[in-house]
């Protein structure tokens, strides 16, 4: 059998780029004590890798102040911290149909059990949101808006901008999951009108699992939701006020944070725009091999502007559980099927009583055979699906 050809990379990127082994390796045989606790030299090289990569995390959404940046275990872990830290009871928030459950379901427990009321906007045929739909939902308690940068199942990157600019004029925080954008396409919280950024380190920025994290803008304060040990100040009773500790507790993944560092610098050095610019060529190479095939749905492809490389599918008549299987057994295919998390884009596509579609995500790391090899595997389950009917 072929070796496998890897396009799940909307469920994490892999493999890494060899240096983020390496580093890790490196830094976790020579280095990797708890930081910012004590005086000997491998915490103050740990401490200095940490705040490297604050700084290097910073530049990279062009914010101003490291202490800002917050690490956390991975998205979810960040976007719990913003949205049960700046919702309460009797507040409004504003979010969309084309989120990831990491948004979807802390709204879900705050209004189920504490009393937030949420508004869902949805995503065209295009599956694009529309900013014009946001200043007339807004209300005097609408304490925050917080929307997906790119789609895990269709790969639109919605308009930020705009809607920033509408929550600017009306000063309501605007929080970003760019949990498939940071690393893909610039995540610029200024030109962006981003107030708080949430990020995983895992997907494009190519480090390990278990580390992401938030920025926060300065003028923004999100409330203590937890509390516990920074290594800094021990005799206060209460958990530290100022940034990053705010948000910080216990020992940090220092083993994840060396393998972002190094995810984060090959990025920089192989340049995000090439790496943007190869996924999309055999992303539109995927579309176009895939809409030839008589019996598959594509969904939200027509035009691959303002996409990221992810993009979801059906053949008629196949659950999708089903193709990612044949995928898997038959041609050594890695990619994901059913809802992806995304419930409400199922709901919206008309996709969710069938079970969702099939996600590939191409990373930098794929080829143009592998993507051939995708679109020749799909044809062959297609026109096999058709003899049997
Ligand atoms: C858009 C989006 N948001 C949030 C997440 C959650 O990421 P993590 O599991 O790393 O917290 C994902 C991961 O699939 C995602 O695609």
């Amino acid at each position: 059998m072929n070796k496998l050809i890897f396009l799940d990379n909307g469920a994490t990127s892999f493999p890494k780029p060899k240096e983020v082994y390496d580093f890790m390796d490196y830094f976790y045989r020579n280095f990797g004590v708890n930081p910012g606790r004590s005086g000997y030299d491998l915490c103050l090289e740990t401490g200095a890798m940490v705040e490297e990569t604050r700084r290097l995390l910073t530049r990279l959404f062009n914010g101003r102040d490291p202490n800002r940046l917050c690490f956390s275990y991975n998205s979810t872990d960040a976007l719990n911290l913003i949205i049960f830290g700046l919702l309460k009871e009797g507040d409004h928030a504003i979010t969309t149909t084309i989120e990831h459950n990491s948004v979807l379901r802390p709204l879900y427990h705050l209004s189920k059990y504490q009393g937030v009321e949420v508004d869902y906007l949805p995503f065209d045929n295009r599956g694009f949101v529309d900013p014009d739909d946001f200043p007339p939902k807004f209300k005097k308690n609408t304490k925050l808006v917080i929307i997906n940068h790119a789609s895990n199942v269709i790969g639109t990157i919605q308009p930020v901008r705009e809607i920033g600019h509408y929550c600017r004029e009306r000063g309501i925080p605007l929080a970003v999951d760019a949990s498939q954008s940071a690393g893909k396409i610039p995540v610029d919280i200024e030109s962006l009108n981003i107030d708080i950024v949430a990020f995983t380190g895992h997907k494009s920025l190519l480090g390990p699992t278990g580390i992401g994290g938030l920025y926060v803008r300065e003028g923004i304060d999100i409330r203590h939701t937890r509390a516990g040990g920074t290594g800094v100040r021990s005799a206060q009773r209460t958990h530290l006020d100022e940034y990053p500790y705010r948000l910080e507790y216990g020992t940090p993944n220092v083993l994840g944070i060396a393998g972002l560092r190094a995810g984060i610098k090959w990025i920089e050095k192989t340049g995000m725009a090439m790496i943007h610019e190869q996924e999309m060529r055999l992303a539109s190479l995927l579309r176009d091999g895939l809409k030839e095939i008589p019996g598959v749905t594509l969904y939200c492809q027509d035009d691959l502007t303002d996409h990221i490389a992810v993009l979801s599918f059906n053949v008629h008549g196949l659950d999708s559980p089903n193709v990612a299987t044949i995928l898997d057994v038959d041609h050594n295919i890695a990619c994901r099927a059913g809802l992806h998390c995304a419930p409400l884009v199922h709901e919206q596509l008309g996709t969710a009583s069938i079970d969702g579609a099939v996600r590939f995500g191409i990373g930098p790391f794929n080829t143009e055979e592998h993507i051939q090899a995708a679109i020749q595997a799909v044809r062959e389950i297609a026109a096999f699906r058709k003899k049997a009917s």
